[in-house]
């Protein structure tokens, strides 16, 4: 007992093996000390300024994150965010619809820095990071290859071993253990939905489409004459689907979208589904996993089953489930994938 509880204080140090989810909006890692899973994150963006000395020496003191570059300074992950609020600009960004852009390499040097900071150092050289990609997009003409191999480099030469997982499957590691890891993984992010139907671990129909948070930022910006950034501070902060008296314009808005967006996904996933030649017969009821950050507004869930109760997909549904953290849950899923490679060696 003595000895276990030893063991115990003992496994506080950390277990090898890091989850890594590069996404649109966020950048997270995610790593296991004993039983608990802990996660850091940062904003996937950034923010020049003109250079100055004076400036230069601020930012280093305060222990802001900035990378040089030319006659500008570029602020980057969290605080780039507080500098485009007050300066009452646009944050930049350098993903978009979940990939970094062959044709951007300028915000190549942010990226890595971001990810430097978030993921840290490896405990040993060759420590496996599982870092998540994003699947083929249905609807658009988008290559994932260049950004899984850009992601790639940084890690190792960070000292890693890095390892590619699915985004949607991470979904399935994280929260269908349970369940043998069956079920479906949906991932509502900034710039993509991936969704994953894996039976056993194994992915049998995965797709994106390049739908989701910032799409209905821009929408509803559109239709009211706003600007996305005022739109998406709404909706991250007070916006309510269950809500029905007192809803403003930019509310309603929201509301219609995230209705079309969820039809959007729905409509996919079926046709994704019913496509011959993989149309998985599954016999027990396939748990939906909802995950990622836009599918945290209140009421989003309810909202979800109603409309998908409305669809036939194929397959049969059971229960439709939330995750507790849904920003969180693609890295600790990229984790579990890790640690399961990691207890092998
Ligand atoms: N409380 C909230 N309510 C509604 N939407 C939110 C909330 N918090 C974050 N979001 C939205 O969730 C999205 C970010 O989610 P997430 O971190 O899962 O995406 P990502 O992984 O960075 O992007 P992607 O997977 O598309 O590359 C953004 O569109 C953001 O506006
Ligand atoms: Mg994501």
């Amino acid at each position: 007992m003595a000895e276990q509880k030893a063991k115990g204080k003992k496994q506080a140090a950390r277990q090898k093996g890091k989850g890594l989810d590069v996404g649109t909006a966020f950048i997270v890692c995610a790593e296991q000390k004993g039983d608990v899973v802990s996660f850091r994150s940062q904003r996937d963006g950034f923010f020049d300024v003109e250079y100055g000395e004076f400036a230069r020496e601020m930012l280093t003191r305060a222990g802001v994150n900035y990378i040089q570059k030319g006659d500008s300074l570029y602020v980057v992950g969290n605080e780039a965010l507080e500098f485009a609020n007050v300066f009452n600009r646009e944050m930049r960004r350098p993903l978009r619809s979940g990939v970094l852009s062959p044709t951007e390499r300028e915000a190549l040097p942010m990226v890595e820095l971001v990810i430097q900071r978030v993921i840290g150092e490896p405990s040993e050289p060759g420590e496996i990071a599982y870092f998540s990609v994003p699947d083929r997009p249905v609807d658009a003409e988008l290559d994932t290859v260049y950004h899984e191999k850009i992601v790639q480099e940084m890690l190792s030469k960070l000292g890693y071993e890095p390892k590619p997982i699915n985004e949607g499957l991470a979904v399935v590691f994280s929260e269908l253990a349970d369940e043998n890891f069956t079920g479906i993984g949906l991932s509502l992010g900034s710039g993509l939905v991936n969704m994953c139907l894996s039976f056993m671990s194994v992915p049998v129909v995965s797709f994106s489409v390049t739908r989701a948070g910032d799409w209905i930022d821009h929408q509803v910006a559109m239709a009211m004459a706003e600007t996305a950034t005022r739109i998406c501070a709404i909706k991250e902060s007070t916006f309510d689907l269950t809500k029905t008296e007192g809803v403003s314009r930019i509310e309603k808005a929201l509301s219609i979208y995230y209705d079309a967006l969820i039809d959007y996904v729905l409509a996919h996933m079926k046709r994704e589904l019913e496509a011959s030649e993989r149309t998985p017969r599954v016999q027990k009821p396939l748990t939906i996993i909802l995950s990622g950050g836009s599918a945290m507004p209140k009421g989003f869930q309810p909202r979800f089953e109603e409309r998908l109760r409305a669809t036939s997909l194929p397959v049969p549904i059971g229960e439709v489930r939330l995750v507790a953290q849904p920003l969180y849950s693609v890295a600790k899923g990229a984790l579990v994938a890790a640690r399961a490679d990691e207890s092998k060696r």
